[in-house]
């Protein structure tokens, strides 16, 4: 690319806005579909698990003064916006997914002073703090749940209750409502005897889901939100939030309840049914969606909201992501986290195609590339690590370039990259190797459920799948140091990290890399300063060049004509990027070679994985190493 490209702070801002949108110098918006805070498509999002960033009080979990005490780390990583997993007071069933007080911070964590005491601090260093929103269900220990269990209660239709199954006796096994299982393992029905009804759950009997039917109930948790918004946060990560509209018949009943016309859906071999197709996007989920932004977000500024999205197609994330319908900011879809197991379970591990992540991350890209805006991420907590899932770890260099080129891939797509903590690091899956080493209820449940209950797969085939899928490969403690516990706790802490600390903290650890020029960390600098200031990175189109190619994925970004017009800067240019996703030798492929013509000399590299002579060399001769 020309190298005048490069720099537009001053245009940066405007051209980042999705759908075409312009800004004014303020970041506020002139947006013809009346999208008034773009900052957001500019800006590069981290995501901290609270409980394994960064312990200060010895109790072996982290806390809000932890990520206090690291903010300069993360602003001299350079990124904008931090995404809080949930810190409210929570039984810790799901580790804080649970909610028993909206308005208060688990003791664990700290106070709520300590929560103002972040968002002052990370304010002061230009961060915005975004918090987990957690509505689609609460824990059974908020108020609410206890006051619905009295069926006199005004709270009794803040859940979904239910008699048990006709003719059958209350609490029984077999007397549940309907067939649905719960992901986390077991009936998605819990028999509360106080009520002498079932309440459903999708995921643990601990979490159960509000009925957003109930207007009361909706409007609690929209003063919930206005008072965290109030309170000076800058945004929500939605929870599941796709899942808060349920299918029901014309008498307002569920598949398969009572005398419910709709079916819950097939029984599969371990004895459930699955909720998905019927629980996600919902017929009123817009409408709701629609609700939340009226009477939170219409006339606040400078907000962002993001939506875990499961069953959301691309096509659907145009829908709530353009601004023109008023409903989220952008969403997080899954079908590139799915091209690695069998469409059943997430456990049954099957090797992918890199055509595969081409064809789900470009229906993403394609489907907002008028309206709407995409999020791009490979880990999160819920996530195996990304260089051990689609790198390659099986020596040190390759773990690093495969890292580096795992972030330049995903980076440079169009759409605002999210990072989660010590992805930064090219940290790696926790290496576990038995059952005991877990602390994820859900893995723990399912290995019951699958090998003890259902015996549908072996202890030993159940423990691969784990190895590779568990949510705990992400949960192990931030690698700081290599001390004891990696600097997670201090070392004569009373109490051992919660969860044990991947060995290899040795090898990947903040403090080896954060002055080396050539680590993971040094790259992702890179990387976050390139988006900040090449408009084409954060605005520009996306073009996939090479769909066939099983080891190379690049793409082109260039301006439309009518959005380059106000920049001259980007005028005719076009941002090339090429990563050999695979750990041998690569050929640069016949579209991506044809747009190299001859200039490979005379373009501007703007970044590379490789030292700079060899990637002048690779592209004029039209071989990558590996990764
Ligand atoms: C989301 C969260 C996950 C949690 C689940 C239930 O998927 O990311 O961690 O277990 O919702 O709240």
């Amino acid at each position: 690319v020309p190298d005048q490209v490069r720099t537009n702070a001053p245009v940066a801002a405007p051209a980042a806005a999705p759908s075409g949108a312009s800004s004014d110098a303020s970041g506020e918006s002139s947006a013809p579909q009346g999208n008034h805070n773009p900052w957001w498509a500019n800006a590069v999002v981290y995501q901290i698990y609270p409980r394994s960033f960064q312990d200060t009080n010895g109790d072996g979990c982290g806390d809000l003064p932890g990520i206090t005490s690291r903010l300069d780390y993360l602003a001299d990583l350079g990124v904008d916006v931090l995404w809080l997993s949930p810190v409210y007071k929570s039984p810790q069933d799901d580790n804080g997914y649970d909610i028993s007080d909206y308005q208060d911070i688990d003791p664990m964590f700290g106070t709520l002073s300590d929560m103002d005491r972040l968002l002052a601090e990370a304010h002061q260093r230009g961060l915005k703090v975004v918090m987990d929103l957690v509505v689609n269900h609460t824990s059974d220990e908020h108020a609410w749940f206890q006051a619905s269990r009295d069926p006199q209660d005004p709270h009794a239709d803040w859940y979904w209750w239910r008699p048990a199954k006709e003719g059958h006796e209350p609490g029984t096994p077999g007397a549940e409502p309907n067939s649905w299982g719960s992901y986390f393992g077991g009936s998605a029905w819990e028999y509360d005897p106080q009520r002498g009804e079932y309440y459903f759950h999708q995921f643990s009997k601990k979490q159960p889901d509000l009925n957003w039917e109930n207007p009361r109930m909706r409007q609690a948790v929209y003063a919930m939100m206005n008072w965290w918004l109030d309170r000076g946060i800058d945004g929500f990560r939605m929870d599941v939030i796709t899942l808060i509209s349920k299918h029901v018949d014309a008498d307002g009943e569920l598949p398969g309840v009572g005398r419910s016309t709709m079916s819950a859906g097939p029984v599969g071999p371990e004895g459930y049914s699955n909720p998905g197709p019927l629980c996600q996007d919902g017929p009123r989920l817009d409408e709701f969606l629609q609700e939340m932004h009226r009477e939170v977000f219409d006339g606040r500024h400078g907000y962002m909201t993001v939506g875990e999205a499961p069953g959301i197609s691309p096509v659907r994330d145009e829908f709530i992501t353009n601004p023109a319908n008023h409903e989220l900011d952008m969403l997080f879809l899954f079908e590139h986290t799915d091209i690695d197991h069998g469409p059943e379970s997430k456990w049954d591990v099957v090797p992918w195609k890199l055509t595969d992540l081409k064809k789900t991350l470009g229906r993403h890209q394609r489907a907002v590339a008028q309206a709407g805006w995409a999020s791009l991420f490979f880990d999160n907590h819920d996530q195996p690590r990304s260089v051990s899932r689609w790198g390659d770890t099986s020596t040190d260099r390759l773990r690093v370039l495969s890292a580096k080129a795992l972030a330049l891939l995903m980076h440079m797509h169009r759409g605002t990259p999210y990072i989660y903590q010590g992805e930064e690091l090219g940290m790696t899956n926790a290496g576990f190797t038995r059952l005991d080493q877990y602390r994820d209820l859900e893995s723990i449940n399912l290995y019951h459920q699958r090998v003890d209950q259902a015996g549908v797969v072996s202890g030993e085939r159940m423990l691969a799948g784990l190895a590779a899928m568990s949510r705990d490969n992400s949960r192990t403690p931030m690698q700081w140091d290599d001390g004891k516990y990696a600097g997670f706790t201090a070392e004569y802490a009373p109490r051992e990290p919660w969860i044990p600390v991947n060995p290899n903290k040795d090898q990947i650890n903040a403090a080896s890399q954060v002055r080396d020029p050539d680590s993971v960390f040094s790259f992702y600098q890179r990387l976050i300063e390139l988006r900040h200031s090449d408009v084409l990175v954060s605005a520009g189109e996306w073009d996939l060049l090479d769909p066939e190619d099983e080891q190379v994925y690049a793409f082109t970004r260039s301006l439309p004509a009518e959005q380059a017009a106000g920049i001259k800067e980007a005028e005719g240019h076009k941002l090339l990027v090429v990563v050999n996703a695979s750990s041998r030798p690569a050929k640069v492929p016949a579209q991506t070679r044809a747009l190299l013509g001859g200039h490979a000399g005379a373009d501007q590299i703007l970044l590379s994985t490789y030292k700079e002579e060899e990637t002048t060399a690779s592209l004029l001769i039209g071989k990558l190493s590996p990764w």
